[in-house]
């Protein structure tokens, strides 16, 4: 911290004991009060909680007028004159919509995320929001849950890199600079284990595991200054995340000296009740801040226990003081107290070219390339007579927002059908057949124009997925093929021998393992956002080449999940030679209980597509992989480095990736866990090097005494286009420090 931002941190806290000294035991329970404001206008009740000093912040009012009037009654007219927090969930963009979360991961590119986050504070700021609920960092690594869409993926490094890149796009260089906003690291923690991927399950997760998957996404946006923290409505291990001081003391405040704001998540302090975890509202109230809870969202368990608590003794003053402080020092460094108001003159408008410019350049660095047969794509426009568009979510502004789009404005979005026609209508036939009215649609009524088009058509593409509605909060899916006829609409297309392209718009990997054998070539563009047609359009055309890389692994059948690439080897691992596939097994064949391997008898045990796999319109060879020893030292680093070679026929962007495993561990070790990663741009036959640096940090893991430690031993690493690369070295970390 430069010594300017120690001054400025010790002024704010100056600031915010002078005002706690002044402030009676409701009002500081009112900063502890955060409540639902949507509606446009101020209703009566909640003028005078205002007025009284009885509400901290607000959530999901951003009519600018309507803020700025919440505002000057809580500055013009409270005793103290405290502004407001005002949330609101902006997850991948306010009016000019980002692909999905889990899209922009697939850029694997720091930059851009950090960029779209930038452009959302900006536009949310414009409305009075000072204060957003993301980025959501839970690690999922069960596609069924509906609230992968919003994840950053599977993988505890990339999650945490990207997370942290949005946390200082929200939060810029200055919480008090115009645009800047208060990010929340969510949803802390181990939501994403939710049991068979139903939202709000339980979750079951050694202290360990926590340690080395779960919480460090967490632990980075934290590093990253992240201002506020909110709690998960899941139970952790039967202890509900909200009211559990292992997470919220122990680890948040204990070991991190985080000081950052908690919110709880909506109404989660009063569900502690429902869990069987307190008896009562008053009860709830006092476990949540016990565990440090600083804010309650919606439920008013604080408003109604917490004073009768403090007065009981059972909760402390200081526990009190604590909270408020948490809730003061964030709007404090918003600069809320010089300038509580909005002025959406001072603000570029929403959807402008240059927003829109860099919702483009996401979608297109969001996409990811899984299959490309004969180099089906890109399509060549003046090759093609007529161009037949199928699919239900080929010309839908609304659905290809995805997600969280609670400010996404549908009349800016561009669909691919109407890019295909503004690129090549003057050159092709660009037909469109809806094929199915809804992605749920079970019918094959509207079948036949689709395949009438089809045989007439040069190449088929089919946009099909799922409606935005099939992901997000409690929208899980325990069969997560396509939806509906979609499958069916792509066979009967495919069985008229046109090319098929699949453009899949969807919230989460799907099992495509039956799907994809009818296309030629898949295009996996998530829910691309507002200006998902016209980068879909590009891609297809051959403009823009796909560079994403999955985040996330793509399952061949949904019984294979939970499957993902950092999994641990077991003491018995399948192997080519040991796997038995289920149709080649001899009737009455002799039951043995040796020789066996770990995996299903009905699916090929590999995923579809793995983490870290994508295809280009190029071709990236790997070669000469290299260390600067076969010896790391415990106070040493080693440099690992590979030739990448590009051999294919146009200019590309390779999203080169590190791996490594330890061999031996005190605790089992994943088969392979992604250390380092970075974009190269290579044109046609150019060779770069690229070298990463390790240390032993970067080799550190939580064991049995779930103390971070590193251990003297063998490794392997990798460095290749994805999770399955087989280029592989070794090297041994030494501890010759007790020589
Ligand atoms: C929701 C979500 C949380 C969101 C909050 C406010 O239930 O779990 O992610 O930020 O409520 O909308």
């Amino acid at each position: 911290m430069t010594r300017a931002a120690s001054l400025r941190a010790a002024s704010i806290e100056q600031q915010v004991n002078a005002l706690l000294e002044r402030m009676t035991l409701e009002e500081k329970i009112g900063q502890m009060s955060q409540v639902n404001a949507a509606g446009g206008h101020v209703p009566a009740h909640l003028r005078e909680a205002v007025r009284g000093g009885r509400i901290g912040s607000v959530l999901n009012e951003v009519d600018v007028t309507t803020v700025n009037e919440l505002q000057r009654l809580a500055v013009e007219e409270s005793r103290l004159g405290i502004p407001l927090l005002v949330g609101r969930d902006v997850i991948h963009g306010f009016k000019t919509v980002f692909p999905i979360p889990i899209g922009q991961a697939s850029s694997w590119d720091p930059t851009l995320v950090s960029t779209g986050a930038r452009i959302a504070a900006d536009e949310a700021a414009a409305h009075g929001v000072n204060w957003t609920f993301a980025p959501m960092i839970d690690i999922a690594r069960d596609p069924r849950w509906g609230r992968v869409a919003e994840s950053l993926g599977e993988d505890p490094y990339l999650a945490g890199v990207l997370g942290a890149a949005m946390v200082r796009g929200f939060q810029g260089d200055d919480l008090a600079d115009r645009g800047s906003i208060a990010a929340c690291a969510k949803h802390f923690a181990g939501y994403g284990a939710s049991e068979s991927g139903r939202d709000y399950n339980s979750t079951n997760i050694p202290e360990n595991e926590l340690r080395n998957v779960y919480l460090p996404p967490f632990k980075a946006a934290v590093d990253a200054g992240v201002a506020t923290l909110m709690t998960s409505f899941s139970d952790l291990d039967g202890v509900p995340a909200t009211a559990n001081t292992f997470l919220l003391r122990d680890v948040l405040r204990d070991e991190w000296r985080s000081d950052a704001l908690v919110v709880s998540d909506w109404e989660s302090i009063r569900q502690l009740a429902v869990h069987g975890f307190t008896e009562d509202d008053r009860d709830s109230a006092y476990q949540a801040a016990n565990a440090g809870v600083d804010m309650e969202m919606a439920s008013t368990t604080y408003a109604d226990h917490l004073a009768s608590l403090v007065h009981d003794k059972r909760i402390s003053m200081q526990q009190v003081d604590t909270a408020v402080r948490n809730v003061l020092r964030v709007k404090f460094r918003l600069g809320l107290f010089d300038e509580p108001y909005t002025d959406p003159a001072a603000f570029l408008p929403a959807a402008n070219d240059a927003h829109l410019q860099a919702a483009y350049d996401a979608a297109v660095a969001s996409a990811v390339l899984l299959k490309n047969d004969d180099w089906a794509l890109p399509l060549h426009a003046d090759q093609l007579g007529t161009i037949a568009v199928i699919g239900p979510l080929a010309d839908d502004p609304y659905e290809q927002l995805g997600t969280w789009v609670f400010d996404g404005d549908a009349s800016h979005s561009r669909t691919v059908l109407r890019a295909l026609r503004e690129r090549i209508g003057d050159r092709a036939d660009v037909a469109y057949a809806r094929g199915v009215a809804t992605t749920r649609s079970r019918g094959h009524d509207d079948f036949a124009e689709a395949v009438a088009l089809a045989e007439r058509a040069d190449v088929a593409v089919l946009v099909l997925g799922e409606e935005a509605i099939l992901s997000g909060e409690a929208h899980c899916r325990a069969d997560i093929t396509l939806p509906g006829a979609q499958e069916a609409l792509l066979k009967a297309v495919a069985a008229t021998g046109t090319k098929v392209i699949l453009v899949l718009m969807t919230g989460r990997p799907l099992a495509l393992e039956s799907a994809v054998r009818h296309a030629h070539a898949v295009l996996c563009v998530w829910h691309p956002g507002t200006m998902g047609g016209p980068a879909i359009a590009d891609l297809l055309l051959g403009e823009r080449a796909p560079s994403g890389k999955l985040p996330v692994t793509f399952p061949r059948v949904t019984g294979q999940i939970p499957i993902y690439y950092a999994h641990r080897n077991t003491g018995k691992p399948v192997t080519h030679e040991s796997y038995v596939f289920i149709d080649d097994i001899e009737a009455r064949a002799p039951q043995v209980s040796v020789g066996n391997t770990s995996f299903h008898l009905d699916t090929a045990f590999t995923p579809l597509y793995p983490f870290g796999h994508g295809l280009s319109y190029s071709h990236v060879e790997y070669e000469h992989l290299w260390t600067s020893t076969a010896v790391l030292r415990m106070n040493g680093s080693l440099t690992i480095g590979v030739d990448v070679v590009n051999v294919g026929p146009r200019d590309t962007t390779e999203i080169v990736q590190l791996y490594v495993r330890d061999l031996v561990g005190d605790i089992t070790r994943p088969v392979r866990e992604l250390k380092a990663f970075t974009r190269v741009s290579l044109a046609r036959g150019e060779r770069r090097q690229v070298e990463f640096t390790l240390t032993p940090r970067d080799l550190a893991f939580f064991g049995r005494a779930h103390r971070l430690i590193v251990e003297p031993g063998r490794f392997h690493a990798w460095i290749g286009g994805s999770s399955a690369t087989e280029l592989r070295t070794e090297f041994v970390l030494v501890d010759d420090s007790t020589r």
